[in-house]
């Protein structure tokens, strides 16, 4: 298992993206700017974006793992990867999500706490209505943890 940092092209990683945000352009908002890490066993598993949002703050864009990997722990091995890179870069790493009791648990795990709410942030920003689990995606979630604790 070996994660890799990709420089170039990262336009490739695209149908893994759209797993985890599913319209370009709302990706391509952070992809160039963000770091793009892929984690290969041997094959592409599992992708993840974090921005640098000011000095103090790093961002969790997006992490997705194809669909057949899933519940393997490919998304953990990443999320605790991302989790010590950001450690010395900045205090805080945020993530959005929307308001879905899996991946918010899911994120818990790592220690992540609430940090607010941005009210519609699905409906204003996307161009078409999101469901998860049956549920309109509405507002972003957002947690924090704070990495100089870690
Ligand atoms: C969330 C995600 C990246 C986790 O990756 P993974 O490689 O399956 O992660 P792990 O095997 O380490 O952990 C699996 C856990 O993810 C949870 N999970 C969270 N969101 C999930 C989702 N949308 N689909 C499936 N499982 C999900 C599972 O319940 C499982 O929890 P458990 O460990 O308590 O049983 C992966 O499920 C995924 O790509 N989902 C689709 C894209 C997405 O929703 N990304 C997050 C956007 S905020």
């Amino acid at each position: 298992m070996e994660i890799k940092t990709i420089t170039e092209d990262k336009e490739r990683f695209m149908d893994l993206l759209l797993l985890a945000d599913e319209q370009e352009n709302m990706i391509r908002r952070y992809l160039d700017r963000g770091e793009l890490f892929a984690l290969y066993d041997p094959d592409l598993k599992t992708v993840c974006v974090v921005t640098q949002e000011d000095a103090n703050t790093c961002e969790l864009k997006n992490i997705a793992t194809y669909e057949k990997e899933q519940c393997k722990g490919y998304g953990s091995l990443m999320i605790k990867h991302v989790i010590e890179h950001c450690k010395g870069k900045c205090d805080t790493l945020l993530l959005g999500t929307g308001d879905n009791d899996t991946t918010l648990s899911f994120y818990k795990k790592f220690g992540f706490i609430y940090s607010h709410t941005v009210k519609d942030f699905f409906v204003d920003n996307y161009d078409h209505e999101m469901f998860e689990n049956g549920k309109q995606l509405r507002d972003m979630i957002y947690l924090k943890i704070n990495l100089s604790v870690q």
